[in-house]
């Protein structure tokens, strides 16, 4: 190359060169997988930080003596994955996904920005609890996902429990491993295939303490520092929580009627874990389509993306049959299932499972043990029992009945009170539903203010990643408050609403 020649040239040149060396025309790797790591690696490590452009194709296959197609597909390839981006005759430049800012928080500079006072929060502990979405009110008119506890059947329980308790082997009263009491994740078997259309042997089902316990022991083995997820927003709050701190950086996809909606992302991308209530969108309760259900399992397939399906509350549907999994229709083991017995039994009990593909079987049964020593088998084993003699399908039955009731009673106070000028949203399922406010209302205050005079609303925006972005309202919980209780409550919020409206 000649010194006069421009200097986007000689840069190329000297890449090139840069590359020229690392590859090794004479190995036994394909010279396009030995492209892809040498790249790959080179912008991982920071060797080829953001903004540098790559040679061109033509030169580079000039200097490795390989074909340019391959050098094409390697770039293709990249660009796919999000490695680089290719602007329309300018030429292809890795892109900037250096997880320097990821989740919030600066992560080359969080220990010196930690301080060192010995009892200051690490920044990521900061991240969290400035984020936190877990409200103090766990019981009471409206706290949303929140069963009723009262109605449980606490006899039938404790009379199980004590006959376990009398023949209670030393064995179950040790750690446990592996996954949890095998009897129980037996009859969850059945019963996921039957009522969620979940299709699973009992070694794919393992028992954790809660969502949040299956989310946790997911990040730690699936996922390293930086990968991508996708989030639904408005969504979990939880999930969000968790995925965040552990380092991922999260990217907020649009819900709509149909649920997740990614069409329109632009796409940085692949995403290590996509994030979805297809059943029971929450909170705002929509039913992911048929297609949408085809498309994200399409895509995850074809970019070994993780879905994570969080099925939490889909029996309680009302009129109609509640629909099966994503999981049911997944064909390449690419949908991990979370289910919780909070909203059946009541959260307390913290039992919940996750049930993973085949592959990740042995993984994940050993992480839960090394991670966290599982225990906990005695009431496991008094589920089991309890699910066996029939309790846990009545009692599902009988809270139907009792939740459609509660929801038809707070739906009518809300037209009572504001007709038709502030709508409902979300389907007839679950523990909860939105109540719509107009977009000028700040609903945080108005929940604030409603807390202060004893009711919880939770105010739709917290729900959101970008909140100026957010739609307001209302997330309001029927399900720890009696029927007869709903009028007089609400009364209460409708003052509250219209003071802000
Ligand atoms: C959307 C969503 N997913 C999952 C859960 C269940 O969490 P856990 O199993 O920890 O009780 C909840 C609880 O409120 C929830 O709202």
């Amino acid at each position: 190359m000649s010194t006069g020649a421009p200097l986007a040239c000689r840069r190329a040149a000297v890449l090139s060169d840069l590359l020229q060396q690392k590859f090794d025309p004479d190995t036994a790797e394909a010279n396009h997988r030995q492209l892809y790591r040498i790249l790959q690696q080179a912008i991982l490590s920071g060797e080829l930080p953001a903004g540098t452009q790559l040679p061109p194709t033509r030169l580079l296959a000039c200097d490795l003596g390989i074909a340019r197609n391959t050098v094409i597909q390697v770039y293709e390839q990249l660009g796919i994955e999000g490695y680089v981006h290719t602007g329309v005759g300018r030429g292809t430049f890795v892109a900037d996904t250096a997880p320097d800012r990821i989740a919030g928080f600066d992560l080359i500079t969080a220990p010196a920005r930690r301080g060192n006072d010995g009892g200051s929060l690490s920044c990521r502990g900061k991240v969290l609890l400035e984020n936190a979405g877990a409200g103090k009110r766990q019981w009471g008119g409206f706290v949303p996902g929140v069963p009723d506890v009262t109605q449980f059947p606490a006899r039938v329980w404790s009379r199980i429990e004590s006959r376990l308790w009398r023949r209670l082997s030393p064995e179950m009263m040790s750690y446990a491993s592996g996954g949890g009491y095998a009897p129980l994740r037996e009859v969850l078997v059945d019963y996921l295939r039957t009522a969620r259309g979940v299709r699973c042997d009992p070694r794919q089902v393992l028992i954790t303490t809660g969502t949040h316990h299956s989310l946790h022991l997911l990040t730690h083995l699936l996922a390293d520092f930086g990968d991508g997820v996708w989030l639904e927003e408005p969504g979990y709050w939880g999930a969000r929580s968790l995925l965040q701190i552990a380092g991922l950086d999260i990217t907020a996809v649009p819900v709509d009627e149909q649920g997740m909606n990614p069409g329109e992302l632009p796409l940085r991308r692949v995403p290590r874990f996509i994030f979805v209530s297809p059943s029971h969108q929450f909170p705002l309760g929509s039913v992911m389509s048929l297609a949408r259900r085809r498309e994200l399992l399409e895509y995850a397939k074809s970019t070994n993306a993780w879905i994570i399906e969080d099925d939490y509350d889909s029996e309680f549907r009302y009129g109609c049959r509640p629909l099966p999994s994503l999981q049911g229709l997944d064909d390449g083991g690419r949908v991990i299932y979370l289910g919780t017995l909070s909203k059946i039994m009541f959260p307390g009990l913290r039992l919940a499972y996750m049930v993973v593909p085949e592959n990740l079987v042995d993984g994940f049964a050993l992480g839960l043990m090394e991670l966290y020593r599982e225990g906990h088998l005695a009431p496991q084993a008094v589920l089991a029992e309890f699910i066996r003699e029939g309790h846990f399908a009545s009692h599902i039955r009988r809270m139907r009945t009792i939740y459609s009731e509660r929801r038809v009673t707070l739906i009518e106070a809300i037209h009572e009170h504001f007709g038709d000028a502030l709508p409902v949203i979300g389907s007839a399922a679950g523990l909860h539903l939105v109540l719509g406010l107009p977009g000028d209302v700040d609903d945080q205050a108005l929940s604030a203010r409603a807390l202060a005079h004893g009711i919880v609303a939770r105010p739709l925006s917290l729900y959101y990643c970008d909140k100026r972005q957010a739609r307001r309202g209302l997330v309001l919980g029927y399900g720890c408050v009696a029927r007869d209780e709903i009028p007089r409550e609400f009364a209460r919020l409708a003052t509250v609403i219209r003071e802000c409206l």
